[in-house]
């Protein structure tokens, strides 16, 4: 038994999603978000489950942030909702929407917990989907304008920012599969999107630096880990298309100002259309990556499997099952991630933006979860990223997902990720085993073997 040492500094945080966890979806001026369209559909979400209440955060903000320091995290990321504080997307802002997230930022500093702030986590105005949505250009400009309402009024105080939650997640889920908000499956709109939601990056980037910013902005993206399930070539080049549509069409305009080619070639008329000029707006030097990481995928090719396709199945390493989400296990795959972006797009700083797991959480009579599996997910992903540390990986700190249990999207309040077990009746906080080990980690700033 080893005692695995973080270096100084390290931040050690969790993160949540403003849709996720705040509620009162039309209080205090707030506008109406794609998510808020979306789930008050029917048969949108399990079990028919919204983020009208979620976990009320919003009149729970002190409460919570006190938790937060409690547990000893040094870092809190949160998402702030656009249309709470540009009801309709452009135009008017909504002075009370700020006020929340100023009263926040100064509760976090208060504590000592350095506040790291997403601009889109989703739940984009529905105003602006109104108007076309993410596949319309103009929201690229939209967006950096909200970016420097907010920039202009909490910049001093937040000095981590990032532009994106996982765009793949959106331009996808959202706008080609249909499973998320605003639940269009048309896989034009969803490169479209994606190619938008990097402008708008850019432009937000731009934005940031006239405003004299003087903090860190980035983008935080989604990875997976895919092996193509065989040695053939069609396996392979499956695997390698996966590849690119989930990361390198991201990565590939931020830190080289280009899209692959390959996958270009391969969809074909459902390219976007880009202008000139925007690729220079896109690769704007970010201060560091945001990485995202649950799972590690084998791809085999499939002739029935849609665009690109292909058919994944998740993995598992040896002595771990699924995750509630049905997710396999693979700590390494974090480890092979950060070594990727390392080797082939210029060793950019990262944080560890989002890991973590749903688990079948049993609570006993006084409500505690000794939710042990989660001690032993984060334990292995801790060590992996400290693997990546020790092979040169710029990792700078690691946010848990989730602070507490949450709405989960399409999967709606069923799937349980939290540190702190959030109860569904009451709203009653309670920590997990999970949250207590994660202090003890804080505290030493190292893992034991
Ligand atoms: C990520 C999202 C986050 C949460 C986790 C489980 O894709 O960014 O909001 O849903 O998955």
């Amino acid at each position: 038994m080893s005692l695995r040492k973080f270096p100084e500094n390290f931040l050690w945080g969790a993160a949540t999603a403003a849709y996720q966890i705040e509620g009162a979806w039309d209080e205090d001026g707030k506008g109406e978000s794609i998510w808020d369209r979306f789930t008050h559909r029917q048969h949108t979400i399990l079990n028919g489950d919204t983020g009208d209440v979620a976990c009320d955060h919003y009149h729970r903000m002190p409460e919570d942030v006190a938790l937060i320091k409690e547990l000893r995290l040094n870092s809190y990321r949160f998402s702030i909702s656009w249309p709470r504080i540009i009801p309709q997307g452009r135009g008017d802002v909504n002075e009370k929407g700020l006020d929340f997230y100023d009263r926040l930022a100064d509760k976090l500093l208060e504590a000592g917990i350095a506040p790291s702030a997403t601009l889109n986590h989703w739940d984009l105005p529905q105003a602006i989907q109104d108007a076309g949505g993410w596949p319309n250009r103009d929201s690229a400009d939209w967006f950096a304008e909200y970016a420097r309402v907010v920039f202009r009024r909490l910049g001093d105080r937040v000095a981590m920012w990032s532009t994106h939650n996982e765009p793949w997640v959106l331009a996808f889920l959202g706008y080609a599969y249909g499973i998320f908000a605003p639940g269009i499956a048309d896989y034009s709109q969803a490169y479209q999107t994606a190619h938008h939601l990097l402008l708008a990056h850019g432009k937000a980037v731009q934005a940031f630096r006239a405003e004299g910013g003087s903090g860190e902005i980035g983008i935080v993206l989604s990875f997976g880990h895919y092996l193509p399930a065989s040695d053939s070539s069609a396996d392979r080049a499956a695997a390698q298309r996966v590849y690119e549509n989930n990361s390198a069409l991201f990565l590939q305009p931020l830190f080289k100002g280009s899209y692959p080619e390959m996958l270009f070639d391969w969809i074909g008329s459902h390219a976007p259309k880009i202008q000139e000029g925007d690729m220079e707006i896109i690769r704007q030097p970010v201060n560091f990556l945001g990485v995202n990481y649950y799972t590690t995928e084998t791809i085999s090719f499939a002739q029935w499997g849609g665009l690109l396709k292909h058919v994944s199945q998740p993995v598992s390493a040896p002595g771990w099952g699924r995750t509630e989400m049905g997710w396999g296990v693979n700590p390494a795959g974090l480890l092979a991630v950060l070594l990727d972006i390392k080797e082939n797009f210029g060793s950019p700083k990262i944080y560890i933006t989002e890991n973590g797991c749903a688990l079948k959480d049993t609570p006993d009579a006084s409500g505690f979860v000794a939710d042990w599996g989660r001690v032993n997910y984060l334990r292995d992903h801790f060590m992996a990223a400290h693997d990546a540390i020790q092979q040169g990986v710029d990792v700078r700190g690691y946010y848990v997902w989730s602070l507490m249990d949450n709405f989960e999207w399409a999967h709606g309040c069923a799937p349980r990720f939290g540190l702190v077990r959030v109860d569904c009746e009451t709203q009653e906080r309670i920590p997990k085993q999970s949250a207590l080990w994660y202090s003890e980690v804080i505290a030493g700033n190292a893992v034991q073997e």
